[in-house]
């Protein structure tokens, strides 16, 4: 059955979740394990149509959170016609034991397409923590030391290596802490560049370190954009230590902020480059590490290897994808629609300049700071009463005090229009103090989030 067909947006005044999304949420806690889900609003996704998904009561939503940045291109995008033609030919084929030819030509594509001029290698993977796990595993392989670079409120994933590597679940407490890891500031003024790259220095200076593993605008910590000349210095400090530079573009890549990799702003050449989210544009789990081949070829065979990488029909999807963001106008679009957008939020932000702290961010990867000083829901409160009319909006940050605004890179101007209407009625509700006592309960119950202060709800 096409859910979509119901085409009914949400009811202003509908409380949300609807009795489907409870008894799916019920199932939830009773059989999946806690750890598996957080939650931002208790509403279960049932189908998707373009920009708009629909939950499992039939309420639709214009998705500005795209399965945490996943399914860029939207929904029901024909690819999964792509994947079919190519599983009917061969599903699966074991590429550790025998190549296939879908994975050796989006290894090809990759390595074509990623910046650095040297001979560069790929090591595929499934998800975007084992691809920071393998970029790990290669760096120690090949310096010969141990401790790793990165940055306070970084997020890089859920698995040996990407936990201790995140500075965002050592903060809250729940990521091992470990001495190979060393997190730094992710200096916001000129002033503290010069302070962490000092700091950053005198640890390349003990000789442990072997690189430095950085997202270009940290997406998990609330879209936060390093000051100007940093990523560049970071660059150069590596270099002359002898330490590879790691980035991860699990969020940031993909044509998310305009460009094929956010590195690409900066003309920076990454020693690797991670990437996993939007490459099957939320069609499959798929990752890459893509970088200079000696460092790649420092692992030993089967030293970062899994059943599944570098599945055909996966590797197929990833192709199209990444041949449809480079060749034709997304990337250009996104540069333009991501500016008109940003530039509406803005002029929000001066209407509402006690709730709206900051708009920030690059492209299609934008973050809408609230000021959360008065109520510490605020943001959950903001994309509730958005929720209730039609938007989908994630929230995220160190306090989940920013609104994630990563929807698919085929937004429409009329679906941009929307996303301002939308957030226009509910800073004035918020504004004029109109939340009535249900909308504040169902907030209370049902909107935890990841940030630090969502620990305290559970
Ligand atoms: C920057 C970044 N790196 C790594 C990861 C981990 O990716 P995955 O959840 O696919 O393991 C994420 C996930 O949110 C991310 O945002």
């Amino acid at each position: 059955m096409d859910l979509l067909t119901h085409k009914r947006i949400t009811d202003k005044n509908q409380l949300l979740p609807g009795p489907k999304s409870k008894q799916a949420l019920a199932e939830t806690q009773e059989y999946i394990g806690r750890s598996n889900y957080v939650g931002l609003y208790g509403i279960a996704i049932a189908a998707g149509n373009g920009s708009y998904i629909q939950d499992v009561d039939g309420h639709r939503y214009l998705d500005c959170l795209t399965g945490a940045s996943c399914n860029i291109l939207g929904y029901n995008t024909g690819l999964e016609q792509i994947y079919a033609d190519a599983a009917k030919t061969l599903q699966h084929s074991c590429f550790p034991y025998a190549p296939n030819q879908a994975a050796l030509d989006l290894a090809k594509l990759l390595i074509n397409n990623t910046p650095g001029h040297y001979p560069k290698k790929v090591l595929f993977g499934l998800s975007g923590s084992d691809a920071v796990e393998a970029a790990i595993q290669a760096m120690r392989k090949y310096t010969r030391r141990f401790a790793v670079v990165s940055f306070k409120y970084d997020y890089h994933g859920s698995t040996g290596l990407s936990q201790p590597a995140s500075g965002f679940g050592l903060e809250k407490g729940i990521f091992p802490h470990s001495k190979y890891f060393r997190h730094f500031d992710f200096p916001g003024s000129p002033r503290q560049v010069e302070q962490v790259l000092a700091e950053i220095k005198s640890a390349f200076q003990s000789g442990l370190v072997g690189g430095v593993l950085v997202e270009p605008i940290q997406g998990d910590a609330g879209v936060i954009t390093p000051a100007a000349g940093f990523l560049t210095s970071l660059r150069q400090l590596a270099s002359q230590y002898n330490c590879l530079y790691m980035v991860d573009e699990v969020q940031t890549g993909m044509g998310r902020t305009g460009k094929l990799w956010a590195i690409e702003h900066y003309n920076i050449e990454p020693d690797l480059l991670i990437t996993a989210k939007g490459l099957s544009a939320g069609y499959v789990p798929i990752s890459a590490v893509i970088g200079r081949q000696e460092v790649i070829d420092s692992l030993e065979p089967a030293q970062h290897v899994f059943t599944y990488s570098g599945h055909p029909p996966s590797c197929r999807v990833a192709q199209y994808v990444v041949n449809k963001i480079i060749q034709g106008d997304t990337l250009d679009s996104v540069t333009r629609n991501g500016q008109i957008l940003k530039n509406k939020l803005l002029k929000l932000q001066k209407i509402f300049p006690n709730i709206i702290k900051e708009v920030r961010g690059t492209g299609l990867m934008l973050g809408m700071e609230l000021n959360i000083s008065a109520n510490p829901e605020l943001t959950q409160t903001f994309c509730y009463l958005c929720l209730q009319r039609g938007i989908f909006f994630g929230y995220f940050g160190i306090n989940n005090n920013v609104v994630r605004i990563e929807p698919p890179l085929t937004l429409s101007e009329q679906e941009i229009a929307k996303v301002v209407e939308v957030s226009r009625e509910a800073l004035l509700i918020i504004a004029e103090n109109r939340i009535s006592d249900s909308v504040k309960g169902a907030v209370k119950k049902y909107c935890v989030g990841i940030g630090i202060a969502a620990d305290k709800k559970s």
